[in-house]
């Protein structure tokens, strides 16, 4: 079975095409990146107006460099939600309509779910239950995965997302945008103990997590600083030794908690060299993570999550319409 995954939810246009006999066959992706860094941060009618210029054309790319046409297409996966609404009806209404041309099934895709299972899309995949860190810029979770759709959210950010505090940070450093994968190049120019930050509800039971402290607490060092670009780069390290510790002990915990002995980690943040490299050192887990160029968006892992949801599903006859979630948080889905 071939699925066509579209993702849209934010700044990115990624497309792609998944055989569940084959594997990956091929993937395209548009970032808005450019679009958007006059402005310092993502536009959505902006999004939405370049994900409708773009789509169709990346579409037929994937289509192409697969060597395939859309009546090879079997099923049709979109982002759904959660991201910005107006992004997100572009990929719902170009999949619901394709799929409905087609004749095939249209899936509505979790986002959270497609960055939960993109390690799976690589060799040697880490097999259920484990444990999933999804470090992006709009959350920060940790779950209790049994299976495709079988989620306990452990615990979550309750204020600003480790990526939202990534990239606001690097804006206050007047690093440009986006500022996460900026700061943790800074930051490897940065003198270690030079500072240390607060490292946020270590002391707190639970699983939650808190940044918007530890931002306030960067701004503030940075703001008394002399500012030079060493104040800078060491303000960086700092910065990100705080975060990656506090989301390293987090996850020991729920390691503990659950009892699992494997890690999965994804989303835009799971590139951060840092995180990895502290994650990997960690006793008693093995630790997994999408390849570099699908932690952050991408439409491979929309397709993945739609051939994974669709092996398991009796072919629905759902009406052509369709819907989008701003907001859908995990622990409302079900199994397959
Ligand atoms: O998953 P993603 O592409 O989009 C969302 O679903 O939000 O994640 C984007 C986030 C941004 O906040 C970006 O700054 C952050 O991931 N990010 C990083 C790195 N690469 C991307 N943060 C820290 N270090 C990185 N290397
Ligand atoms: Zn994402």
């Amino acid at each position: 079975m071939r699925v066509l995954g579209i993702e849209s939810s934010c700044d990115e246009t990624g497309i792609a095409l998944y055989d569940t006999e084959q594997g990956l066959l091929s993937h395209a992706l548009y970032s808005q990146i450019e679009l958007h860094a006059e402005y310092g941060g993502v536009v959505p009618e902006l999004a939405s107006r370049d994900h409708i210029r773009k789509t169709l054309p990346l579409i037929e790319e994937v289509l192409m460099k697969a060597g395939l046409t859309q009546q090879d297409i079997d099923a049709v996966a979109y982002t759904a939600g959660p991201g910005l609404v107006g992004a997100l009806l572009v990929g719902a209404a170009i999949g619901r309509s394709m799929a409905w041309a087609l004749n095939v099934p249209a899936l509505a895709i979790n986002h959270m779910e497609g960055h939960l299972l993109s390690p799976l899309l690589e060799d040697n995949p880490p097999a259920f239950p484990f444990v999933s860190l999804l470090v992006s810029g709009g959350h920060t979770l940790l779950v209790d995965v049994k299976g495709v759709g079988e989620y306990t959210v452990l615990g979550e950010s309750i204020d600003d997302a480790v990526g939202e505090a990534f990239d606001k940070t690097a804006k206050m450093l007047g690093l440009g945008y986006p500022g996460g994968p900026i700061l943790a190049i800074l930051a490897e120019k940065g003198i270690a103990d030079k500072y240390t930050f607060p490292r946020p509800m270590m002391n707190r039971p639970g699983l939650d997590f808190s940044f918007s402290g530890l931002k306030t607490f960067t701004m503030n060092t940075w703001l008394n600083s002399e500012q030079t670009e060493q104040d800078k780069a060491d303000i960086a390290l700092a910065f990100q030794t705080a975060a990656v510790e506090t989301l390293t002990l987090k996850c020991k915990r729920a390691m503990v908690q659950t009892g699992h002995h494997t890690l999965v980690v994804a989303g835009g943040v799971s590139a951060n060299l840092a995180l990895r490299t502290r994650l990997d050192g960690m006793p008693n887990m093995t630790v997994y993570y999408p390849r570099q160029a699908f932690c952050s968006d991408n439409g491979a892992m929309i397709a993945f999550a739609g051939a994974m949801r669709q092996k398991a599903l009796v072919p629905s006859d759902k009406p052509p319409t369709f819907s989008a979630r701003p907001r859908w948080p995990l622990n409302e889905l079900s199994p397959p």
